[in-house]
């Protein structure tokens, strides 16, 4: 079976995620051992060329002001077509708890919505030492606003690869 993760970051949060994506796909595949399994990562910034030919997709972008990365953007515009006709994931990265999954309708054509088989809005970080200025004053209004730390949800990421899995 071979699956792409294809995502767009600005900090590099959500290709930790991928990444952890990517191994807990290996790792049930593992223990369930049933056949090979090819896990590609992609940065949609660095190739946005991408060889759709695999069995399951999965897409993430983390979430600035309400909006995904811009390569995310045009790659799905770009691939509407052979999306739709394909088993593809979706997950968001972000900070925003209280809008949470229900941004994925906003930043995602309700089309490609419908046709995934799961999606998941995944618990981000702030990194505000990485930050450029903006950003940073922006996080630190968000992290004051919340009160807690940010960070990746493991729990969260393993639920969203079970469903995966449970649809293939
Ligand atoms: C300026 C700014 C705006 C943001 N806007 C949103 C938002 O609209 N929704 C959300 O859930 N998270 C928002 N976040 C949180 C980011 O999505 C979060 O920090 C994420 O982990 C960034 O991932 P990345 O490093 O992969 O880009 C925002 C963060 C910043 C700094």
């Amino acid at each position: 079976m071979k699956i792409a993760i294809l995502y767009g970051t600005k900090y590099g949060t959500t290709e930790k995620i991928a990444e952890l994506i990517s191994k807990l796909i290996i790792k049930n595949h593992n223990k369930d051992d049933n056949g090979s399994i090819d896990v590609e990562l992609i940065n949609l910034k660095e190739k946005d060329d991408v060889n759709l030919d695999c069995d399951i997709l999965i897409i993430g972008s983390s979430v600035y002001m309400g909006r995904i990365r811009k390569e995310v953007k045009s790659f799905i515009k770009k691939y509407r077509n052979t999306l739709i006709e394909k088993r593809f994931a979706l997950f968001i990265c972000g900070a925003n708890e209280v809008e949470g999954i229900k941004q994925i309708n906003k930043v995602f054509p309700s089309e490609i919505v419908n046709h995934s088989i799961a999606t998941a809005f995944l618990e981000g970080e702030l990194n505000l030492d990485k930050m450029k200025f903006l950003d940073r004053k922006i996080a630190q209004f968000i992290i004051k606003g919340a009160n807690k730390e940010f960070k990746i949800d493991d729990v969260a990421i393993d639920e969203f690869v079970q469903k995966i899995k449970f649809s293939i």
